[in-house]
């Protein structure tokens, strides 16, 4: 098994639509509704027809109640364009007046790996990094080695 991803030294240096997606996801973050952690995480989804969709983290009182970004973005795609195959998700933390790292946590790769099972194609994620530095990792198994199958 291959750990397929690059990095790029600075949002300047994607291509043109990967950047409009990071950026989607940088102006998601101030959609956050983070009281608790104050960590503020964007998130864009891109669909196949071009149409972005936004998603922030939604926390909660009773914490396990509260959504990651990945998730709403992901589950609001989906819910309002259930025929559109989801092709890329870029995410990105937001702290302290700063954006800074965020990378998916397991529940939301293992939500990711259900839309790649959904549409056959594999999902590009962008991962903003500390210093600026941008991830791209191609395809879901590069984040979930090993991850859950089943003839179900
Ligand atoms: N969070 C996300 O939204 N996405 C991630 O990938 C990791 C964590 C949120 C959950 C919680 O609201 C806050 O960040 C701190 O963990």
């Amino acid at each position: 098994m291959i750990i397929d991803y690059v990095e790029y030294g600075s949002l300047a240096e994607l291509p043109d639509d990967a950047r409009r997606l990071m950026e989607c996801a940088m102006e998601s973050a101030h959609k956050a509704y983070a009281p608790y952690s104050k960590f503020h995480v964007g998130a864009a989804v891109l669909l196949a027809d071009g149409t972005m969709v936004q998603g922030s983290n939604q926390e909660n009182i009773a914490y396990p109640s509260g959504l990651c970004a990945e998730r709403t973005a992901l589950f609001s795609a989906s819910a309002q364009h259930p025929e559109q195959a989801v092709v890329a998700l870029a995410v990105v933390g937001h702290f302290e007046g700063e954006y800074t790292e965020a990378l998916p946590c397991g529940a939301c790769r293992q939500v990711m790996a259900e839309y790649e099972l959904r549409y056959g194609n594999k999902l590009t994620v962008y991962c903003y990094l500390k210093g600026g530095r941008i991830r791209r990792i191609e395809g879901v198994e590069s984040l979930l080695p090993f991850g859950f199958d089943a003839d179900l």
